[in-house]
């Protein structure tokens, strides 16, 4: 899907990092811009769980309103203080070193873009840290004709219960012809 090649600023910064690490799991320009927009929307605290080189916090803060507040948790060190060193002079962005877990006591949350595939299995305990309204967007999907999706050969049984839990409306969005995302909100 076409989208401008012009990114913000910080944005910039953050994929100057993911090309000197070799790191190839950057949020792209698709994903991004839709953060972007759903953080326009949002007040209170966003979070990231994942941060990467920091292209989806840096996105999210592209969007936000200055009051609202961006955290985000790392898992590898190295990678965190690189990313915190970027965001060092940004007041309303916070970049944790640790599990995911470790924003818990920043909830609840408005929004939370959730990039590792393991977290997104614990949908009752992600569902508890989002204000009613709250929005979860799930990176990372291949697109799938088929209902349930199915990806090579296996039922994804990840997407399958976020698009039909209870707690939440939710709904599929292709980014690219080979990727896909779920943005589901909260009740
Ligand atoms: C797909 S990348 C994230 C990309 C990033 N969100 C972006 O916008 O470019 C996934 C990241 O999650 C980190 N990670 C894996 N397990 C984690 C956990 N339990 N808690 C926090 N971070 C984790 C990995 O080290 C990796 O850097």
């Amino acid at each position: 899907m076409p989208s401008p090649v012009d990114v913000p600023e910080l944005v910039s910064r953050t994929l100057d990092l993911s090309r000197q690490r070799g790191f190839i799991t950057s949020t792209r320009h698709e994903t991004g811009r839709l953060l972007a927009t759903l953080a326009a929307s949002r007040t209170g605290t966003l979070a990231e769980l994942g941060t990467g080189t920091g292209v989806g916090s840096a996105w999210l803060a592209s969007g936000a309103a200055k009051e609202a507040r961006i955290v985000s948790a790392e898992l590898d060190p190295s990678l965190a203080e690189d990313v915190q060193k970027i965001f060092a002079d940004v007041d309303n962005v916070d970049i944790t070193a640790g599990d995911w877990t470790s924003l818990e006591g920043f909830a609840p949350f408005s929004l939370i873009f959730v990039d590792v595939r393991e977290v997104m299995e614990d949908i009752d305990h992600l569902a508890d840290l989002l204000e009613p309204g709250g929005i979860v967007v799930l990176d990372d999907f291949m697109p799938s004709p088929h209902w349930p999706p199915i990806v090579d050969g296996q039922v994804d049984v990840v997407r399958e219960q976020w698009l039909t839990d209870e707690r939440f409306a939710a709904a599929e969005m292709m980014i690219s012809v080979d990727a896909s995302l779920v943005i589901a909100t909260r009740r």
